[in-house]
């Protein structure tokens, strides 16, 4: 049965690997780099680095416990998980979801992934949304985790300093008040080009060894990337408002995918709301992809947000896609 409550976030939590690196460590290991360019350029100080023996699975699972732990209903009452991810533990299937499943001691509920790069949590949201508006299940939950050091030439100087890995979680459900308000989304085929996974031989692995075979690594166009991202995230937002007949005003917090801090700022000046309503966590993790927007609001919800307050969660990424929501904290 269709539910008649809005849907909202009930709950959220987080995972971040104990390793830590700071940006000394490339210069450390011979990357032609300094601390201070990396910081200035992108923003990034310190990011998180899954250990050997970790996958994807198990972080995405770490962080849906935490998302379980931290709210008020049971894991007995999920219908469904979905995991959004660009670094699945299989190649193909099975579904990272499904192993997260089998990880929280759940059964039977309905699991599946999204790719949608770094706008993939945000996607997923929308597709909870969408399944529980229609009665297809009442409650899920919604995880972006990512092992992206596995997915870079450490050798590359381009991109090896950008990423990190981690997990966020959040439960989605009825909520007395508030919730969900509106979605903006889509995608750009044509700039698929600009970044993307590439197979390639030779390449540097995080533990300094080489890698022979031909693995997916990620090739970027950076000043593309981060032209389209400020374009696509600023034309989202502004006809997100428009839908919903908001003001920039009207905005408490926006949580923009953490890519670079100057893309940040950049948004900030062209959508007219003030840089202080941006949280940010890129500093300390770096780029997480599709965990990047629930690691946000797993670490500020606490200390931050209010009942009532307005919220806009926007991704953007590879494809090139992008996905805006506007949401009432409930
Ligand atoms: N250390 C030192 N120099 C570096 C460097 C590094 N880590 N990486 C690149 N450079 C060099 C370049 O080779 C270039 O040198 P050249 O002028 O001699 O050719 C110079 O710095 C300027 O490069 P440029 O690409 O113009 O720098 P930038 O200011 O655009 O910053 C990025 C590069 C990647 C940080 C920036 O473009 C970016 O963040 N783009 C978006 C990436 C992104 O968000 N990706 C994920 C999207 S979900």
């Amino acid at each position: 049965m269709p539910i008649n409550n809005p849907i909202g976030i009930l709950s959220v939590g987080h995972y971040l690997p104990d390793t830590i690196i700071d940006n000394h460590h490339f210069v450390d290991r011979g990357m032609d780099t300094s601390s201070e360019w990396i910081e200035t350029r992108s923003g990034i100080k310190t990011r998180h680095i899954v250990s050997e023996n970790q996958s994807t699975s198990d972080l995405a699972a770490l962080a849906g416990t935490s998302a379980i732990n931290h709210g008020a209903v049971d894991a007995s009452v999920l219908d469904f998980i979905i995991v959004a991810t660009a670094t699945p533990d299989h190649q193909g299937f099975p579904s990272t979801a499904c192993l997260v499943q089998e990880k929280l001691g759940l059964t039977n509920i309905e699991c599946f992934d999204v790719t949608a790069a770094c706008s993939g949590f945000a996607y997923a949201l929308s597709i909870a949304y969408a399944k529980i508006t229609a009665g297809i299940g009442s409650h899920g939950l919604v995880i972006g985790a990512e092992t992206l050091s596995r997915l870079v030439d450490w050798s590359d100087r381009r991109s090896a300093i950008l990423f990190g890995d981690g997990a966020g979680a959040a439960i989605v459900g009825p909520v007395e008040t508030g919730g969900f308000l509106g979605f903006d989304q889509g995608a750009s085929g044509h700039a698929a080009g600009i970044l993307s996974c590439i197979h390639q031989s030779n390449t540097e692995r995080f533990n300094g060894t080489h890698q022979t075979d031909h693995i997916p690594i990620i090739h970027m166009d950076g000043q593309a990337v981060f032209k389209q991202g400020v374009q696509v995230v600023v034309e989202s937002l502004n006809q997100l408002f428009s839908k919903q007949s908001i003001h920039a005003s009207d905005v408490d917090y926006v949580i923009c995918h953490q890519a670079n801090i100057r893309i940040l700022e950049s948004v900030s000046k062209k959508i007219g709301v003030p840089f202080e309503k941006f949280l940010t966590n890129i500093d300390r993790v770096g780029n997480t992809s599709a965990a990047s927007i629930p690691l946000v609001l797993s670490q500020y919800h606490h200390d931050q947000f209010s009942k009532g307050d307005i919220i806009c969660l926007v991704g953007f990424g590879a494809g090139f896609t992008w996905s805006s929501i506007l949401l009432e904290w409930s």
